[in-house]
């Protein structure tokens, strides 16, 4: 969808590659009545192995894009993004770039809401190593919460990017890699209750990293805490909801050939998906 010529704008949803449809589609689930453009960077992800400058300079394009597309709001579904390139967007770019537009990021909501979920606030954090390397999740807690309130752990599980990539999502390959990273959070601190899957693909791994990990202890998935947290800002920001379109499509745009999207993003959907190739 390209909205430059009406007065109303899609939500732009962005993410390095395919993992930002796991968000996408629970997005779409909570609030189905808005129009959607989704914009993977595959042609340069991961993110996740990337310098902070690289992350931001790409994530910047891609944001840019989605503005130029007529994206008023854009959600960076992206973990890695949020954490290496958000803050700079936020206060460098969009004063810069004038108009009213927002970027939100997915750290601040999960935050938030683990705060809620775990009950003896331990909480442990898998991503990847940009994310864990960023410490944006401590960072956030910090500010949100004072550095008592939540002892967080992370561990960054540089294998199950590729893993999922791969489409191996069972199998005992991905099974022992998971296992291992599991016991090496608990290493870290065995009384954790809740872990957030802080990387857009994990939740495709969710029922072998259940399998290992301990009962009791909550698995955390963002696309719903990402879904709820947007439907809380619209209704905090009318200004904001009154100029987006409400037709219910989703249009999707990657940077590399959308042969190659559409046959990964079916897996992340868990329907068929026609892309379009951009360049940003
Ligand atoms: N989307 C990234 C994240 O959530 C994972 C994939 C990548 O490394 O680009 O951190």
């Amino acid at each position: 969808m390209d909205c430059r010529n009406s007065h109303l704008s899609p939500i732009g949803i962005f993410d390095s590659g395919y993992g930002g449809l796991t968000v996408l589609k629970e997005v779409i689930k909570l609030l189905p009545e808005y129009d959607y453009v989704y914009l993977g960077d595959n042609a340069r992800n991961p993110y996740g192995t990337r310098s902070f400058d690289v992350v931001y300079d790409y994530t910047r394009e891609a944001v840019r894009r989605l503005i130029e597309m007529g994206c008023e709001l854009v959600i960076l579904a992206c973990n890695t993004a949020s954490a290496k390139a958000l803050r700079s967007i936020q206060q460098n770019d969009l004063p810069r770039w004038g108009g009213n537009r927002r970027v939100l990021g997915v750290i601040r909501p999960s935050v938030e809401s683990i705060a809620d979920i775990s009950v003896n606030k331990h909480v442990g954090i898998l991503g990847t190593r940009g994310t864990v390397i960023s410490e944006s999740y401590l960072m956030e807690a910090e500010k949100l919460y004072g550095n008592e309130h939540l002892h967080i752990s992370q561990l960054a599980c540089p294998m199950l990017v590729p893993l999922v990539e791969s489409n191996e999502l069972t199998g005992e390959g991905t099974e022992y890699f998971v296992k291992k990273y599991i016991e090496q959070l608990f290493e870290k601190d065995g009384e954790i209750d809740t872990i957030v899957l802080a990387c857009t693909h994990y939740p495709l791994l969710k029922d072998v990293i259940l399998k290992y990990t301990p009962i009791g202890v909550k698995v955390v998935e963002q696309g719903q805490i990402v879904a709820e947290s947007l439907k809380d800002y619209l209704k905090r920001h009318p200004e904001m909801d009154r100029k987006l379109s409400k037709g219910s499509s989703v249009s999707y745009y990657t940077t590399e050939k959308a042969e190659l999207f559409d046959g990964m993003a079916g897996v992340f959907m868990g329907s068929g998906v026609e892309a379009k190739e951009i360049k940003i």
